[in-house]
């Protein structure tokens, strides 16, 4: 039988398209996991959102290539965003690559394999469609092809942005925003609901700059909330600039909305904000985040933080600190900054040195280690309720799963089925998650 094995790096959104090859890579007769060096297709699904994921791919492009010496028929496949980014390059300076696609084409991979076992190697980075801001961008023949995992379907809403961060490739990898018909999307989830799916996740660059048929983001959000069956509603990512007020007090009256939210501040100093053309300053930005804690009880954040922008002084720099000092994220995504090649900030000298990244992204890691650390013992003795999505891979007996804001916890209960919801009071941490019991 032929098998093959995807490789996905980057965001939610890789995951979802991954999960729709599988599904396609099934339907023509692949069986689909195993070891990447036996299959007979290796899909890497790309990320170029920074340089190090970048690497990577090259690097494990090499080493498939090696593999490619001893077994020819091996066909090596580049997806997702850096294939968008750099096609052609990619076939001219990788032999052993036979196919590359943009995230626009995974609908037509049985097709580009076809090719390729016909002799053509081929790059496909179209848009579909584009000049259409209003999409179905998932063909009717696969709405009914998603899969539940650990409880939860995972349901594209948008994709691309029409914003244009100076740091940020994803409007040149995915495009400009396309928002999906709300009914379309309606019957992708009740199909996921009927599936067994607990929780939904409703994904984009940017969801809640959705605006479809005079339909908002809250428009949408409600409607799935409203959705018989569904317990948890969870979205990413959202930007600061459409997020408002209505959107938090729906968030805090509607029980199936989860107390999450991933919101992208990137950087304290508004003189960096303004380079970085992010449309917010931090007073805003520190407004949005009071008014939803004074609103959602047991609401955790999470965000984005980029340090040694060119041009961020220590002072500057600083001020990234006291963002996250008063907003107190419980999670944060920190990177050195890194040129993208097509952007607007690559143009900038990328004048801070790597030691200066290096020991500003140190100091923003370890003040976040011990905000973490507060919010995670400050649920000791609590009680929550959680949503059963794996088995824990190394500890027999020991399910895990997540509270409805996001954090994992882990309890020993063999008895307990992936998207079972249990209530649990917490007894114990560890360095980044809960332990409980179930009560
Ligand atoms: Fe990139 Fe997000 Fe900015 Fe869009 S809003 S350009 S996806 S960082
Ligand atoms: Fe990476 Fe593309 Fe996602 S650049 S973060 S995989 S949209």
């Amino acid at each position: 039988m032929k098998s093959a094995f995807i490789q996905t790096f980057g965001c939610q959104m890789n995951d979802h398209d991954s999960r729709r090859m599988v599904h396609l890579l099934e339907e023509a007769g692949y069986q689909v996991g195993g070891e990447m060096d036996q299959a007979s297709l290796v899909l890497l699904n790309t990320c170029s959102v920074r340089e190090n994921p970048e690497n990577k791919v090259y690097s494990m492009v090499g080493r498939l290539a090696r593999i490619k010496k001893e077994r020819p028929e091996m066909i090596i496949a580049v997806g997702g965003c850096v294939a968008q980014q750099e096609g052609e390059k990619i076939l001219k300076r990788h032999k052993a690559v036979d196919l590359v696609f943009g995230p626009d084409q995974i609908f037509h991979l049985p097709r580009m394999i076809q090719e390729v076992q016909a002799g053509k190697r081929g790059v496909y980075t179209g848009w579909q469609e584009r000049d259409r801001k209003l999409q179905n961008f998932i063909p009717d023949e696969e709405l009914e092809a998603g899969t539940v995992e650990g409880g939860q379907g995972m349901v594209a809403i948008t994709k691309g942005c029409d914003n244009h961060c100076s740091f940020c490739i994803v409007p040149k990898t995915r495009g400009t925003l396309v928002s999906r018909e709300l009914d379309n999307i309606l019957a992708e989830c009740r199909d996921l609901i009927d599936k067994g799916a607990v929780e939904i996740l409703l994904l984009g660059q940017n969801v809640n700059s959705y605006q479809a048929q005079g339909h908002g983001f809250i428009d949408l959000l409600q409607a799935v909330a409203d959705l018989p069956g569904l317990k948890r509603l969870r979205f990413t990512s959202p930007h600061p600039n459409d997020w408002n007020a209505e959107l938090t007090d729906l968030m805090a009256r509607h029980p199936v909305i989860c107390k999450s939210l991933h919101l992208p501040f990137q950087a304290g100093s508004d003189r960096i904000l303004e380079l970085m053309r992010r449309d917010h300053n931090q007073a805003q930005y520190l407004a949005k985040v009071a008014y939803l804690r004074e609103q959602v009880a047991g609401l955790q954040l999470s965000t984005d933080v980029i340090v040694g922008y060119p041009g961020e002084t220590e002072a500057e720099f600083e001020e990234t600190l006291e963002v996250l000092k008063q907003a107190k994220f419980f999670l944060i995504y920190a990177f050195k900054y890194s040129p993208r090649p097509g952007t607007k900030a690559a143009q900038l000298e990328d004048d801070i040195p790597t030691e200066v990244k290096e020991a500003r992204l140190e100091r923003v890691l370890k003040l976040q280690a011990g905000i973490q650390d507060q919010i995670l013992d400050a649920h000791l003795g609590t009680r929550q309720e959680v949503l059963i999505d794996a088995a824990h891979p190394k500890e027999r007996g020991v399910m895990q799963g997540r509270t409805d804001a996001n954090l994992r916890v882990a309890l020993s209960a063999p008895d307990l089925e992936i998207g079972d919801l249990v209530p649990v009071t917490i007894t114990g941490r560890r360095e980044h998650s809960l332990l409980g019991d179930i009560t």
